[in-house]
């Protein structure tokens, strides 16, 4: 094939080539400077002290905190869910802030995944792998870490998927409703917990999903003027699959999507009354209730100013838009 060098080459679509800069999108320049300052180091955190603590407890009360953070770990596990987004945002050449505000969410993800294996590994070491259950209980709680990270990885099959189905103003906008409900989350369990250590943790991790939150609003305001109805119903649908999606830890999971062992919720409670003996605070299901209706009249605020019909959310008492028939290949909310 005879090339023409005299020529400015093609360069073909959906590529991360050519490089290309732009400096105008201010909003999202701050908002990656911010990312850059707000970094922060989870070898920080004082494990020796999480450990000390952890060895004046008896085994259930160590076995039930592992097991929040292995929950936890299910939805920190985000790392690959921004990295992917990562490339394709290089793809389509968005904005250069806007790829550097990714770059910066995919490391605070790992971080997030990271600062879960430490706080397992600092109160029980092992879990859930190399965890030999010594009865009935123990046995189904393993299960339920299990069964819980299977359902992550339907959810990754999905998530891939929706890259071909859906474009990236949708895509970022529904990561909205887990940021937020991230957000609540970190700050009620950084302002109720007892180990000095977690309470670090907790607060950092909600200025790094506060952020996140920021993210997705800029992606949303910047877009949904311009959004279709048809675009503007699949953000509901998306808003929906977020509290249903979540749920499984800041709420208690609805029957659409999770498969779970038929004893999970009996069992994921009684851990966490054990976590909570313990001293780990997790918030109680009035709480939880209410750190919801928080999250979702902040998203529902912000979408109804662009039109954008929030979801009806009837475990909550919440009248909207009715979702119905959530599907597996319909979930895309991280946090
Ligand atoms: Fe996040
Ligand atoms: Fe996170």
């Amino acid at each position: 094939m005879s090339v023409n060098y005299e020529l400015e080459p093609i360069f073909p679509e959906f590529n991360v080539y050519p490089p290309r800069w732009n400096f105008d999108n201010e909003r999202a320049w701050q908002l990656y400077r911010r990312a850059k300052r707000e970094q922060w180091d989870e070898e920080e955190i004082d494990w020796n002290r999480v450990r000390e603590i952890a060895s004046g407890l008896d085994r259930k009360q160590r076995l039930a905190i592992a097991y929040w953070w292995s929950l936890l770990s299910t939805f920190d596990n985000a790392t690959p869910v921004f990295a992917y987004a990562l490339v394709k945002a290089h793809e389509l050449h968005l904005d250069t802030a806007v790829k550097g505000v990714l770059t910066t969410i995919t490391f605070d993800e790992n971080r997030h995944n990271v600062m879960c294996g430490l706080a397992i590994n600092s109160v029980l070491p092992g879990y859930p792998f190399n965890f030999k259950p010594q009865d009935e209980l123990e046995r189904k709680v393993k299960l339920n870490t299990l069964w819980a990270w299977y359902n992550g990885s339907r959810y990754w099959k999905a998530y891939l998927e929706a890259y071909s189905k859906y474009t990236m103003d949708v895509l970022f906008t529904s990561f909205m409703m887990g940021e937020a409900a991230a957000t609540t989350v970190f700050s009620t369990m950084s302002k109720g917990a007892k180990v000095e250590e977690f309470s670090k943790l907790f607060k950092k991790t909600a200025v790094d999903e506060t952020r996140h939150y920021a993210f997705t609003h800029l992606i949303m305001t910047e877009n949904a003027s311009s959004m279709s109805e048809e675009r503007k119903k699949l953000v509901s649908k998306q808003v929906r699959a977020g509290f249903v999606f979540l749920s499984l830890i800041t709420y208690r999971p609805p029957k659409d999507f999770w498969r779970l062992p038929s004893w999970f919720q009996e069992v994921n409670e009684h851990m966490e009354d054990l976590a909570r003996e313990a001293g780990f605070y997790i918030p109680e299901l009035k709480e939880k209730e209410e750190a919801w209706r928080m999250a979702i009249l902040r998203v529902g605020s912000t979408l109804s100013r662009y039109g954008v019909p929030m979801p009806a959310i009837p475990e909550l008492g919440i009248t909207g838009e009715e979702v119905k028939d959530l599907k597996e290949e319909d979930f895309i909310p991280v946090f």
